[in-house]
């Protein structure tokens, strides 16, 4: 019964504000075992509603995410059907992004809008989907996305002790997850942008105090890192802190000690879980990366650093000043009366 009455319109918001799925699409929801019936059907059904047809491929749950995946998925028959797919949409729990055949598929097929939905259930769908307003929440993530980018310098505070500094990079963009998903476009839920600043240049101190993944979790103990020149030189905090340390170190890796990227995070709906992708959104809460940089956040460069693995922390309630101006103040915006009333709309 979780959210029976409601997950309709989530299905709805999703399918006709953000896949904007037309008349005869060839919409492919991809599932495994382990993925939420209801969440797959209600869309699947707002699909038909919405005049396109729906093609639901529920595998077996792979022993692990992405290339990790590859060896246990029916890759062949899974290629086949994505090839000539108007939309993707990925409900899978052990997800599909970034596994060879989720490669192929996008590089093939230069039309296909694909968003990833992993482990939505229905309460997070009606949450950070349903109950969101997308085409204001777009405007609101494009105008502070613009204001960020023409920043030099940014400084981020947080009540649990965060105090960092850092300036931006003038070659690198910000991704901004807006809910607009155009064709050939790999998206994420909306309510997030995230960027990697020029690394030589952050230094101060941050706190995480929501959650980090992997290797934890949610936090009862906040780990706070020191940051010289982009690299962590020193973490305290209780036995979370120990346990982050002994990780990060586990893999003999030098990048496994540097910040990838930075995001804020502004999806409405969002609440601190322990689910990264919710987490990595809640209102006002900041997020940094740690380890391998994706190749999208380095436009001066082909390619990403290569690192082991990666890992992101939240700081939540986060202050942030752009050259001087503060733009939130834990977590909400000041100074910017079109965001300020954008926010309590949304809100
Ligand atoms: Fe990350």
């Amino acid at each position: 019964m979780a959210y029976d009455f409601e997950l309709g319109r989530s299905g709805r918001t999703l399918v006709r504000d953000i896949m904007r799925v037309k008349e005869g699409d060839n919409v492919v929801l991809t599932a495994d075992t382990n993925s939420h019936e209801d969440v797959v059907k209600a869309t699947a059904s707002e699909v038909f509603s919405a005049g396109g047809k729906p093609m639901v491929i529920w595998t077996a749950t792979p022993e692990g995410v992405g290339k990790a995946a590859d060896a246990m998925l029916p890759q062949r028959t899974l290629a086949g059907a994505l090839k000539d797919a108007d939309i993707w949409i990925e409900f899978n729990e052990q997800w599909l992004l970034y596994s060879t055949v989720f490669d192929k598929t996008m590089e093939e097929n230069e039309k296909i809008k694909y968003i990833c939905l992993v482990e939505m259930n229905p309460d997070m769908m009606v949450r950070t989907i349903g109950r969101v307003d997308i085409p204001k929440l777009a405007k609101f993530l494009k105008l502070v996305a613009e204001k960020t980018e023409n920043a030099k310098k940014l400084k981020v505070t947080s009540p649990a002790g965060t105090d960092i500094e850092f300036e931006n990079h003038p070659e690198r963009t910000l991704s901004v997850r807006t809910g607009e998903v155009e064709e050939g476009m790999a998206a994420m839920l909306p309510g997030q942008i995230s960027w990697a600043p020029n690394f030589d240049t952050i230094n101060g101190t941050i706190v995480f105090d929501g959650s980090v993944v992997p290797p934890i979790g949610l936090l009862d103990n906040p780990i706070e890192m020191t940051i010289e020149k982009g690299k962590i030189v020193d973490i305290q905090g209780g036995r979370e802190a120990q346990q982050f340390k002994n990780w990060l170190e586990s893999f003999n890796d030098e990048q496994m000690l540097r910040l990838a990227h930075m995001a804020y995070g502004f999806n409405p709906g969002a609440k601190l879980t322990g689910n990264i992708v919710e987490d990595e959104r809640i209102w006002g809460g900041t997020e940094w990366g740690i380890g391998n940089v994706g190749s999208q956040h380095l436009d001066e460069r082909e390619g990403g650093i290569a690192a082991a693995s990666h890992c992101d922390g939240i700081c939540t309630n986060s202050s942030v000043w752009l050259d001087g101006k503060q733009l939130l103040d834990e977590g909400m915006i000041v100074n910017f009366p079109e965001l300020i009333e954008l926010e309590k709309e949304l809100l």
